[in-house]
């Protein structure tokens, strides 16, 4: 039988990190997902995104590399492997760091060397020479394969994540984000729509340059990720803003705020026009 290798999740965790940033998370009011549209019990990605990464990579006592020749789990190696783990994590759960592609190939690194390792150790179904995706699978289990490799190796190899529940979307995003193939699925539409809008169209856009007139016309070298739909959104956003200003604004006057409108929080406000 293979034996069950316990995963990170199951031994530890850097919750004062995966905490603070989580509750960090609540004030950010630029590029959030939650920006683009109110979902009432979206769970934090630095949260997400955490429990992503620890239930894919092995506690360092699971890992071969730690045991002794008897057999015994090197409780030293596998004490500093733990820290090394979670500093990787400290750093990966920072809302800066979301699109960081140093940070992000390193978490995708550490996956790989899981389930490759599991893969040549445990079931032998591989052996540590053997090409996989283009690397001898030992390249992974040592974090040496080029990041490409690793892209390939996961969407390949790695579990695939479903949440069935998937509200605001933020699990399938931050599985995504880790390299993952990744469903949402919600009873609701209106989550529905927030994850595909999230996770289903930027890829169909992936690298491409946008294709209004003005952005074009300054095309730069090139467009990366969903930068170029980003640029689109913006575009048409305020063109049709614009448009519904042009057509419907008059229906709308201006209002001046008075101080009493200000003050008068108990009552409806005379408004003056
Ligand atoms: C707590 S929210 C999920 C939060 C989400 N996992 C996140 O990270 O943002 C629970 C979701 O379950 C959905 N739901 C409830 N019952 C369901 C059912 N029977 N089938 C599918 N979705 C359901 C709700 O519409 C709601 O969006």
């Amino acid at each position: 039988m293979t034996p069950h290798r316990k995963k990170l999740i199951e031994v530890a965790l850097p919750l004062e990190a995966i905490n603070r940033e989580s509750a960090r998370e609540k004030s950010i009011r630029h590029g959030h997902p939650s920006t683009l549209h109110l979902w009432w019990a979206r769970r934090p990605l630095a949260a997400c995104r955490a429990v992503l990464f620890a239930s894919l990579v092995d506690d360092p006592d699971s890992d071969p590399h730690f045991r002794r020749a008897d057999g015994s789990v090197d409780e030293d190696r596998a004490g500093v492997r733990r820290a090394e783990l979670f500093s990787i994590m400290e750093a990966l759960v920072k809302w800066e760091n979301s699109n960081n592609e140093k940070v992000l190939n390193q978490a995708r690194a550490e996956i790989a060397a899981s389930i490759a390792s599991a893969k040549v150790y445990d079931s032998k179904e591989w052996s540590k020479q053997q090409t996989i995706c283009g690397e001898p699978a030992w390249n992974f289990i040592c974090r040496l394969a080029k990041p490409a490799a690793v892209n390939q190796f996961l969407v390949k190899y790695a579990p695939p994540v479903h949440d069935p529940f998937c509200g605001g979307g933020s699990i399938p995003l931050e599985a995504q984000r880790l390299g993952l193939r990744a469903f949402g699925s919600d009873l609701n539409p209106v989550p529905v729509l927030i994850t595909k809008a999230l996770i289903e169209i930027p890829p169909k856009f992936a690298n491409m340059p946008p294709v209004n007139p003005e952005s074009n016309a300054r095309l730069k070298d090139g467009w990366t990720g969903a930068q170029g739909l980003a640029e689109d959104v913006r575009y048409y956003g305020q063109w049709m803003r614009n448009e519904a200003e042009k057509r419907i604004g008059h229906l709308y006057p201006k209002v001046k705020i008075t101080e009493e409108m200000v003050a008068g929080s108990a009552g409806v406000p005379p408004v003056k026009t």
